[in-house]
């Protein structure tokens, strides 16, 4: 087992990463100091793999358990969600003290963390992520929320689990598009802070992708390491935490522009692609960097194609995204890779030229 810290002072958590861990949950918060009544916050699909055990083994260490089960996919991150869940709780005589377990992928993590953090002004949240994407980034850095209509997580608050356990041993039920799906984020994160990370995931993608316990150990924990040491810097987003955004200014485009039949990872990939391409147009990323991305990014089966979408509404898109400063497009560029800046010097024409010249 990989224990991740993530320093926030009175705030701190730790982040445990292991096969196995998700039995062990009741002792843990026992550890912590919680000892009464519960809820899990699932959806069927996990419920059926993981969440009655769970719940079994929450109740043989003494917990009197509420499951509650939640529809899956993107449309359940909804105020409407989030308002049955608080009636269940009311029901449920829920206390400020009363924990609240998200044992899912980022759907679940983002909808239970919302209702966590502003049911009765917040009360514990322990986050128990089961996809490779919330495992090695969505259950990290405090950001929950719902959706408001078409805008993605419009609704939300910075607030951090008490306790996150990443059991890898999950991993083994994910389809491989939901597995390569989560391995974008991780790549994300080799590929701005960390080419040492990265050159290991090039030299490992094999064993990841036939789920060699101790190679995603390291994969899962070095990429919440990463992300932690980001958020620990700027806790609320306002500097730093830019630069988790390399892929996701186009790839945001994409994903809103596809109406969500490109995922979250397949879109941040392609994202990630076309903006080493802009950086290395505007002669910083070297041609060889381009073309590393480019070969792990198809070597993990993500898309290396831009999806037939017109290059206007996706600079259309960017316009309405969150990281438009004074009418101009943010974007975080890699210098190399391992290294990443910030700019909102990117031309709209330089955008498009990328987007509509894919393979030049
Ligand atoms: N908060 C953040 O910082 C942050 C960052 C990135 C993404 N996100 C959010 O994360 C969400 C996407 O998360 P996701 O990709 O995990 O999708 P998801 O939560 O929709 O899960 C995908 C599917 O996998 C199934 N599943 C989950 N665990 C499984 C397992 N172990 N075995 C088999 N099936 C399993 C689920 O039932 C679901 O059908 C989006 O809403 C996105 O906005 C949040």
């Amino acid at each position: 087992m990989r224990k991740v810290t993530l320093g926030l002072g009175s705030n701190s958590y730790d982040i445990l990463i292991g096969s196995g861990l998700l039995m062990q949950t009741g002792a843990r918060l026992k550890e912590i100091g919680f000892s009464d009544k519960l809820v899990i916050v699932t959806d069927p699909t996990v419920k059926k793999l993981y969440g009655d055990t769970l719940k079994q083994n929450l109740v043989d260490s003494g917990f009197e358990v509420l499951l509650l089960e939640v529809p899956e996919g993107e449309e359940q991150k909804s105020l409407e969600t989030a308002g049955r869940l608080y009636h269940e709780l009311t029901s449920f005589y829920a206390e400020r003290t009363t924990p609240i377990l998200a044992l899912g992928g980022g759907v679940i993590g983002d909808l239970t963390g919302f209702v966590a953090a502003t049911y009765m002004r917040g009360v514990p949240l322990i986050q128990l992520p089961t996809t490779l994407l919330a495992q090695g980034d969505s259950s990290i850095g405090g950001k929950v929320a719902v959706n408001h209509g078409q805008l993605k997580n419009k609704i939300g608050a910075f607030y951090h689990p008490r306790l996150t356990i990443s059991d890898i041993a999950t991993l083994k039920s994910l389809s491989p598009r939901e597995l390569s799906d989560g391995l974008a984020e991780i790549i994300k994160h080799g590929a701005i802070l960390d080419e040492e990370f990265f050159s290991y995931l090039e030299e490992n993608l094999d064993k990841i992708k036939s789920l060699d316990d101790q190679v995603l150990e390291r994969v899962v924990s070095r990429s919440a390491e990463i992300k932690a040491g980001v958020v620990e810097k700027d806790e609320l987003d306002l500097g730093l935490r830019n630069i988790l955004n390399y892929g996701h200014t186009i790839g945001h485009a994409i994903e809103s522009a596809s109406e969500l039949k490109v995922w979250h990872g397949e879109a941040v990939a392609i994202g990630m692609l076309a903006e080493a391409r802009i950086s290395n147009k505007l002669g910083i990323l070297d041609k060889n960097e381009v073309n590393r991305l480019k070969e792990i990014i198809a070597r993990v089966g993500l898309p290396t194609e831009l999806p037939p979408l017109e290059p206007e509404k996706m600079v259309q898109a960017m316009k309405h995204d969150k990281k438009i400063l004074q009418g101009k497009i943010r974007f975080a560029l890699p210098r190399t890779i391992g290294e990443v800046f910030i700019t909102d010097e990117v031309s709209t024409s330089l955008i498009e030229q990328v987007l509509v010249k894919w393979n030049e």
